[in-house]
């Protein structure tokens, strides 16, 4: 379970929307739910925050009497009867009654080095939901995994950690393609190749080789396409024999699957779409009783308005599909595993699939239709991953880009770009290894997490291996050059934690600090709207403004020492933690 949610202290809007509450309340108290509208300011020689009220406040008050004479007067009102607040340290009003609050750099300081005591987990945001299934990554048995599969794994688990971080209970579900028509053919073809039933893994091989193998040799002869349409029956008829074949042919599966989720540090738990069998005739006896499924063309399916082909949940020959298994998956998932939230990760190619089948939940009452209730269903769409050709991303050698080599390639290039900087002689080999790891790692998740994710991308290893521009390579440094600050002070920052005094004075300190405490926001916004890039441009961001303020004020050796180590400390907590999120391992030295 989930730890609770009360220690936290909510995002700095939501601190903000505290005290606007508070005079909104005095200000309107006929209107009994008003929520505070906080948004960041606009422009910034406003203040940092401001409140938008007034104007819709005016419009429901309006003629019914009410003391005001216009926006504006109701803006000064709210300004007026706001609390005392460490918090802000001036306001004013702009236009029809915006109130704009510029914060107290004392109170920003002061919620920073809180947090350097109390620890960054005290900024987790708040989210409305306890548990959360991420079904997310979900190759296919015996099929690659494919640059797809890799982009699933990357967004899906980065969601699943920022949901993580603001302590939703997250099941992450690896719904894995481990049932199905493809099956039959390969019992068959295993049979073929291994009479005696001595299978073992080194036999099969590589198993997309023997997958590509059977395929041909299904599609030529009619007998063996024979035997393989009856081996799918005798295997959904749960007969031994059978069933064994395929439960070794996923085993070797899942071991390719677990290699590439090791390297790229990715924990999933499988629960593939052979589990939900069981729970397919008892869900759709379900949505028939509630008059959705309809007889067409000897198959039974669901219609949705707007859609011109229905929602397939019978095929003609009477076998189950993808779509039944999803709707058996949705209801396990709402009924047994009581999820409130559900997400979806694959390519945007499959969004008419997860609209139906939603749609389908909806009209059997199993998901409200008011989309910002819960239980609720997403689906996180992403796009392809291009060449440099602007085509579907693929190597010379193969059809299909293996994830592994990807991996490999980037390591090998980030070792070689630290050994051509001298780290060979000066680090152990241990530490070379783990750095060109990191990096060449991180630089490949961090190129795919930093689009908006419904957009193609192109890889390119040139340009994320590139130390300069918004890469992981140039994040990851910027966090090692921190760290190197602070060792080089000869300062135990854990006696300055206690002991110093985080004072931001200066204008570049000021902002630096500001974004730092904004980090809370950028988390929920970027689980709220399930956009990891929101959080990558933070970081970036972050990068930026801590370049600003170093390149201008000095920090070892100054009069401010204390106060700006302690500020270069934050800089590196809060990046550390956007690097968890985003499942790259940060790097101390380079
Ligand atoms: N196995 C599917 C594929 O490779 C993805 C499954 C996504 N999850 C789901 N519940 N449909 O395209």
């Amino acid at each position: 379970m989930a730890a609770t949610n009360e220690d936290n202290i909510g995002s700095l809007k939501e601190q903000i929307a505290k005290v606007f509450e508070v005079s909104l309340k005095v200000t309107v108290p006929e209107e009994l739910d008003v929520v505070p509208l906080i948004a960041a300011c606009a422009k910034k020689e406003f203040g940092d925050y401001q409140c938008n009220n007034a104007m819709s406040l005016w419009s429901k008050i309006k003629g019914k009497g009410t003391q005001f004479k216009g926006p504006q007067p109701v803006g000064q009102a709210i300004m007026k009867n706001l609390p005392t607040s460490d918090m802000i340290e001036s306001c004013s009003i702009a236009g029809p009654g915006f109130v704009n609050v510029k914060l107290s750099k004392q109170w920003i300081a002061k919620s920073i080095q809180k947090m350097l005591t109390d620890g960054i987990d005290t900024w987790a945001p708040k989210l409305p939901v306890k548990r959360a299934i991420v079904d997310f990554s979900s190759p296919n048995i015996a099929k690659e995994m494919h640059v797809g599969h890799l982009r699933s794994t990357i967004i899906g688990d980065t969601l699943a950690r920022m949901l993580e971080y603001s302590k939703v209970d997250v099941l992450r579900r690896n719904h894995v393609g481990d049932w199905g028509t493809q099956f039959g053919m390969l019992i068959e073809f295993l049979f073929e190749k291994f009479p005696s039933g001595e299978v073992n893994d080194q036999a099969i091989g590589d198993l997309e080789v023997f997958y590509k193998a059977s395929k041909q040799r299904f599609d030529s002869d009619v007998e063996f396409k024979k035997r393989a349409q009856k081996a799918v029956v005798s295997l959904q008829g749960g007969e031994e024999k059978y069933r064994k074949a395929w439960a070794q042919i996923c085993e070797i599966s899942r071991k390719g699957f677990e290699k590439v989720y090791q390297r790229l540090g990715v924990h999933l738990e499988e629960k593939g779409e052979s589990f939900y069998n069981p729970y397919i005739l008892k869900t759709l006896d379900l949505l028939r009783e509630k008059g959705l499924i309809e007889e067409s063309e000897g198959a039974q399916v669901i219609f949705i308005e707007g859609k011109k082909t229905p929602l397939i949940v019978v095929k003609r020959d009477g076998g189950f599909n993808y779509a039944s298994t999803d709707l058996a998956a949705l209801w396990y998932r709402l009924n047994v595993e009581k999820a409130e939230w559900i997400i979806y990760l694959t390519d945007v190619g499959q969004r008419e699939h997860f609209e139906m089948f939603f749609t389908a939940g909806k009209r059997a009452g199993w998901l409200p239709s008011d989309e910002s209730k819960y239980p609720k269903t997403s689906h996180v769409g992403f796009g392809l991953v291009l060449g440099d050709d602007g085509k579907r991303f693929r190597t010379r050698s193969t059809e299909v880009v293996k994830l592994v080599d990807l991996l490999d390639e980037a390591k090998t290039r980030c070792k070689a770009a630290l050994v051509e900087r001298g780290k060979a002689a000066e680090w152990t080999p241990e530490e070379l290894e783990h750095t060109a790891e990191a990096v060449g790692y991180g630089a490949v998740k961090y190129a795919d997490l930093k689009n908006n994710r419904s957009t193609n991308y192109t890889f390119n290893f040139d340009q994320m291996l590139n130390d300069k521009g918004n890469t992981a390579v140039y994040l990851l440094y910027a966090h090692a050059r921190i760290c190197s600050i602070i060792r080089k002070s000869g300062k135990d920052i854990d006696d300055l934690k206690k002991e110093g005094e985080l004072i931001l004075e200066k204008d570049e300190e000021r902002k630096l600090g500001l974004h730092l405490l904004q980090f809370a926001e950028v988390v929920e916004e970027a689980c709220t709207n399930l956009l990891p890039n929101v959080l990558c441009e933070y970081l970036y961001d972050l990068s930026e403004k801590f370049t600003s303020f170093y390149s201008q004020w000095q920090v070892i050796g100054s009069a401010e020492e204390t106060s700006r180590l302690l500020l270069c400390e934050a800089t590196a907590v809060v990046m550390r933690k956007c690097f968890h999120l985003l499942g790259i391992t940060p790097v101390y030295k380079i």
